[in-house]
């Protein structure tokens, strides 16, 4: 369930007509209903009523300041991946000890960084990475709280790209690794161990990997227990998956049913780090077609959106599904809606039946608030676009477009190169 609606032939957020902001603030633009947002994460929260559990908003997948600021109100946490979202994230408000720090290659001001902001848990994917944050805490005088990474080797039936938990993926330590990691952590003098991780990968679409990957790491916690090593959180990563198209995953209350029933006995805090099934169907991203162009054997409908704005489609060949913001007359059509970008890989869909719609028409390319503004880059100096948020009737610029000076405000000419 979201707030994007038609009224009549008409397609609103919320209560205000999508047609009036795109007047407003042009195209191509990100919008965000607060209703939607609010609900999913309230949603995923209260699947996991009863148990003691953070849920860390997963930052990568949105980091728009108002989005964070949303979810820090909620009482969300934040799962971070980088010195970046570990600043957004204090200034959004998040408390640093409701942040968890994941990722294969943190760098060592970053480790600085979150040391000093006495984050909740770096979640530690190498043995190198161990032994670089205990000697940074050791620096700063201090006890660095970490879990290990642990990859589980479950196959998460996703797309390879995004898949994450396998043996031949780059993250996480397998379970052997882990044990001897587990030891080293214990005795090092900077290091508190204080849980176990992981994430096995994303857009998933059935509850079994995640309880396969569940049922092994609470085996690990067995052992590790044996050795007198007492794990106090267990961080369950992301994944789960949304509809697009027609994928059914689990509901977050299905898959909340199935890893609480996993973890009854235990008593560990349950960490969850969750980022599309938040923000994934909370966002559209609004695109005006410049024009219609029948080719010998395809039929392109240019938008002023490509794969810049929207990486997904050309990435890991995503389905969005795009309608009309309002709906015109005439029979379906099958087209390839493209970009302007100087590459054949600019295409938002390919041979995709939708709505006959003419040039000047504004389109809606749904489920693009996860991994959408926050996957978007300047090529071809395209000033990224702008990321607008609805609540009720309202609605607010929540990011400015960029402007060409913004473009090149960074960059500067070397004295040798002359005026
Ligand atoms: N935790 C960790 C350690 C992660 O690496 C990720 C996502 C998440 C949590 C959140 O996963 P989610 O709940 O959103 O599935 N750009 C790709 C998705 C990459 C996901 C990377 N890691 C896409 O557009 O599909």
């Amino acid at each position: 369930m979201h707030h994007f609606n038609y009224r009549e032939n008409e397609l609103y957020c919320e209560d205000v007509p999508i047609r009036t902001i795109a007047e407003d603030v042009g195209t191509p633009f990100y919008l965000y209903s607060h209703a939607t947002l609010k609900r999913h994460f309230l949603i995923f929260n209260e699947a996991f009523d009863g148990v003691d559990r953070l849920v860390c908003y997963s930052a990568k997948a949105n980091t728009n300041q108002a989005v964070l600021k949303l979810f820090e109100s909620l009482g969300s946490g934040l799962d971070i991946v980088s010195g970046g979202e570990l600043y957004r994230g204090l200034k959004a408000g998040f408390s640093s000890d409701r942040i968890v720090y994941s990722g294969v290659g943190k760098r060592m001001d970053e480790i600085d960084y979150a040391l000093e902001a006495g984050i909740l848990m770096f979640n530690v994917e190498s043995l190198e990475e161990l032994h670089l944050i205990n000697e940074r805490a050791g620096l700063l005088d201090l006890k660095a709280p970490v879990a290990i990474r642990v990859n589980p080797d479950v196959d998460p039936k996703t797309h390879p790209y995004i898949s994450t938990g396998l043996e031949k993926n780059k993250f996480g330590i397998d379970r052997e690794t882990a044990i001897e990691g587990y030891k080293v952590a214990s005795r090092l003098d900077h290091i508190d161990v204080v849980g176990i991780d992981c994430h096995i990968g994303s857009q998933i679409t059935e509850a079994k990997p995640f309880i396969e990957a569940l049922e092994s790491i609470k085996r690990l916690i067995e052992e590790l227990r044996g050795m007198g090593i007492e794990i106090k959180y267990l961080d369950m990563g992301g994944g789960l998956g949304i509809t697009y198209d027609d994928e059914s995953p689990p509901h977050p209350r299905e898959y909340a049913r199935a890893i609480v029933e996993s973890l009854k006995g235990t008593h560990l805090k349950l960490i969850l780090e969750p980022g599309r099934v938040i923000v994934g169907n909370a966002g559209i991203l609004v695109t005006q077609v410049l024009f219609r162009k029948s080719g010998r054997v395809k039929e392109f409908v240019v938008a002023d959106a490509g794969m810049n704005d929207l990486m997904r489609p050309t990435l890991y060949k995503a389905f969005h599904a795009i309608e009309p913001v309002v709906r015109g007359e005439g029979d379906p059509i099958t087209a390839d809606v493209v970009g302007p970008i100087c590459e054949s890989g600019d295409f938002l869909a390919q041979d995709r039946k939708i709505r006959n719609v003419k040039k000047g028409d504004l389109l809606a390319v749904m489920s693009a608030g996860a991994y959408g503004f926050t996957m978007s880059s300047n090529y071809c100096s395209r000033p990224r676009v702008a990321e607008v948020m609805v609540k009720d009737d309202s609605y607010h610029v929540v990011r400015n477009r960029e402007s060409y000076q913004d473009l090149v405000v960074s960059e500067s000419i070397p004295p040798f190169l002359g005026d």
